[in-house]
Formats: C-alpha cells, structure tokens, sequence
C-alpha cells in the first residue's frame, strides 16, 4: 500500500482508517504492510495547558455547552461553577450532567446521552477524573449517532465521523489516564463484570484543557494510582510493536517525568504535583497513538470482575501490580528487552547488559509500588486497595475464574499491539504470577 498520487487523499484515509489501524491493533504492522510502516498520529487540535488554563473555556465558540462530571469534587472545589461562568461568558447556554459515577456502566452513558439529544448542545465539556471525560465521550457518539448500540461503538476504529452536532473539550482533574488527549474510553457493562474500551480517532477530544490547579485537589491515593497508571502507558507505549518516532519521544520524556516527580507529587510536593499533570498528559499522547499491551489487557479484564466481593482492583494499582510482571514476560521478545534496556537507561538504572537492565526496571518499579503503598500482587491486595496479609479476592475464586479472566485479557483491544502475544496458557500462568507475586521465567 503506498500514496500513489497526491489526488488520493480520500480514499488513502478510508484505506488507512479500515485497514492500517486495524492492523495496528490487532498484528503487528510492520509485517501486514509488507515492510512499509504508514501510520497516523492524531491529537487534540489544542492543549492549553498550566495553572489557570480553564479560563481558555471564553474563547470556544457555540451555543449551547453542557458540563458532563462527577460526583461532585469539582463542585466542591469550585471548578464546576468557574467552567460553568467561563462558558457563560463566551456566550453559551450551559447545562450541567453530574454525578457520572466511577467506572462508568453502559447504562449512565445512554441515559447522558438521551439528556444530550434534549438539549442539543454544540460543545461537550467533560471535567473530572477518566470516569466523567470517558463516559461523555461515549455519550458524544450516542449524541451523534442515536441508533448506535454499545456493542457498535465498541467496534475498534469503527466510529462513524462525529462532529456533525457538537465538539469536544476535556478538562482532568487527575493525573493518569490522559483521556483529555486519547481516542479511547473505557466503559463498564456490570452485566457481564467486563470493562470494554472503545478506540477510535473520532473520540480523540477537539480540545484539552490541562490545568495543574485541578489535580492540586487528587487525594493521596488517587496520586498514586494515576500515576502509576501513566507510567504504564509510557512504558507499554514505547514497546509497543505500533511504536514510532513521534510516540518514542513522548513516552521517554514521560518517563523521566515521572519518574522525577510522582513520589514526591504523592508525599505532598505541589510542583510534583504540577509536572505530573503535563507528564500523564504526555504518557496519553504516547500511547494513544502507539496504543498499548497486556498489562492494561489483563487491568480491564480482572478489574470489575470480583466487584461480587466488594471491590474492584482499581485500574492505576491493578498496572502498577502486573506491569513488572508483564515487563519479565516480554523480555523474552529481543527487540522489547532492548527497548526496555533503553528505558533502564533513560532513567538512569545503571546494568551492563540488557538482561540486567531489565531486571533493574523491574526492581526500580516495585520500588516505586513501595513507595506509594501499592500492593504486590492481588493476593495481597486489599479492598481498601491498600498492601494486606489476606486480600479481598479469595484464591479459589480466582483460580476457578482464571480461564475465563485468561481468554478475556487475550481478546483485550490492548493485547494486539503487546511485543509478544501470549497464549491462554501463559496468560493464565501470568495471571497467577500477579495473583501470588511469584517470579516469571516463561
Ligand atoms: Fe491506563
């Protein structure tokens, strides 16, 4: 496949859109395109970003806005009405939809999106956590295209064109999932206990608004969740096998960033804190375009999945535990060892050889879990998410419900795009690594 001619250019997106990000996700690229690597790299058409750069909220043009958040920390600190005034000032009528709960079900985007369809609004602003800005981006697509049912949107790069009735602006207030710059969102059908992501360029927001006086407010814990969520996508971006120039840059300097500022952001340290904000945001333009791998695979897979015991294993922490886990598995793949070697020496491990260097990152990492009292693995990870003798998910549970949790992660968006692809054999030998903390040699 090749650009054969400038007067192309229509249906080399279509092509690109059908075939190469398919491709992406779901082989590795290099090898379905013949050796020719054609990629797209797509971000919001602007970031403001710095304290204060909610005020950017004036310039957007439209009619009518409506706020999509949560459960009311941005109510409580202020932000809500200051968006609120902001986009009154730029002349919109504005609607607020709040109380977008965590992990948000199916069921909460197509109510928002039936709120949407009442007031036809021509922006969407989504402030908060992932939670909010995630579920309004499915709403947007519900907003567009009312016949659309869950399972089509979740039809990976199969959104039709949106933007035919409103933008998008997105305003986090925590620092991890970057779904202000990605074409991601994950949404939770409790049905079924699975967390699906829906992919597509199209939800990639028109604009982000990355204010470090929002994420000034994370709890400690949230802190250390999201940020080791961010670590995860910088890290799984850059071995990604849809990897590239443009994401190599991103990924690595996210890296040095966080590994520079999340622990001091956590024990209090409020420029720490500032830099995460931009560093997440980095991490998400990575791996938004480079996608990700089966350490967030197995994340959404055995997130909501014994929500029947009382808790989920919160996504940030569920990373955190596996990706070392996850980094051992695919060293076994040379050209991740080398990339992760890389990594090991952006940050300054020391090691001589790439075998070393990886097991220094890995070291490295759980010292950071240490650090933020994360959790080893989920056998010792309790439903206060916090490191205990007995965790919440019992061990027969988990072992009966492997199989099933094994074959899930492997059909995961995110397996794909992982350097090595596993089996359900050692997908399920992994998973137990995570569930017993136990080395991995396979
Ligand atoms: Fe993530």
């Amino acid at each position: 496949m090749r650009f054969s001619s400038v007067c192309e250019p229509v249906r080399t997106l279509a092509l690109f859109k059908t075939n190469v990000l398919t491709s992406i996700c779901f082989a590795n690229t290099k090898e379905r395109l013949g050796g020719m690597v054609m990629s797209r790299f797509t971000l919001p058409r602007d970031v403001y970003h710095g304290k204060g750069a909610m005020e950017n909220l004036k310039s957007l043009k439209g009619s009518k806005a409506i706020i999509v958040t949560g459960g009311g920390s941005m109510k409580r600190n202020g932000f809500l009405q200051q968006a609120q005034e902001y986009l009154e000032e730029a002349g919109m009528e504005v609607k607020v939809l709040d109380g977008v709960e965590p992990d948000p079900s199916v069921t909460t985007v197509m109510n928002g999106a039936q709120v949407m369809l009442e007031f036809e609004p021509d922006w969407i602003v989504a402030m908060g956590g992932g939670s909010p800005i995630d579920a309004a981006k499915a709403m947007w697509i519900k907003y567009e295209y009312p016949e659309c049912t869950f399972e089509d949107m979740c039809k990976v790069f199969g959104i039709p064109e949106l933007r035919k009735k409103a933008h998008f602006c997105a305003i986090p207030s925590t620092s991890g999932t970057a779904t202000e710059v990605t074409a991601f969102s994950i949404i939770t059908d409790y049905d079924k206990g699975i967390k699906y992501p829906i992919a597509d360029f199209e939800i990639t927001p028109d604009v982000a608004i990355v204010d470090a006086a929002l994420a000034e407010t994370m709890p400690q814990k949230l802190t250390a969740h999201t940020g080791m969520d961010a670590i995860t996508h910088a890290i799984e971006a850059y071995v990604s096998t849809a990897n590239c120039d443009y994401t190599d840059a991103l990924a690595i300097h996210a890296i040095e960033m966080i590994q520079g500022d999340l622990v001091n952001s956590y024990n209090g340290d409020m420029e720490a804190r500032d830099r995460m904000h931009n560093a997440q945001c980095l991490a998400g333009m990575a791996f938004s375009n480079a996608l990700l791998g089966i350490v967030h695979s197995m994340a959404h897979k055995t997130g909501a999945v014994f929500a029947d015991f009382g808790a989920h294993i919160i996504h940030g922490a569920a990373n955190a535990m596996y990706l070392p886990k996850v980094i051992a598995f695919n060293a076994k793949d040379e050209t991740a060892k080398k990339r992760y070697g890389v990594i090991a020496d952006y940050m300054k491990l020391g090691g001589e050889s790439d075998d070393e260097k990886v097991e220094l990152l890995i070291e490295y990492l759980r010292g950071m879990n240490d650090k933020l009292n994360i959790p080893h693995c989920i056998a010792s990870y309790g439903a206060d998410s916090y490191p205990t003798e007995k965790g919440f998910v019992p061990e027969e549970v988990f072992l009966e419900r492997l199989p099933e949790i094994a074959k899930n992660a492997i059909g995961d968006a995110c397996t794909g795009s992982n350097p090595r692809i596993p089996t359900q054999e050692e997908m399920e030998k992994l998973l137990k690594a995570c569930y017993y903390d136990t080395d991995v040699d396979f």
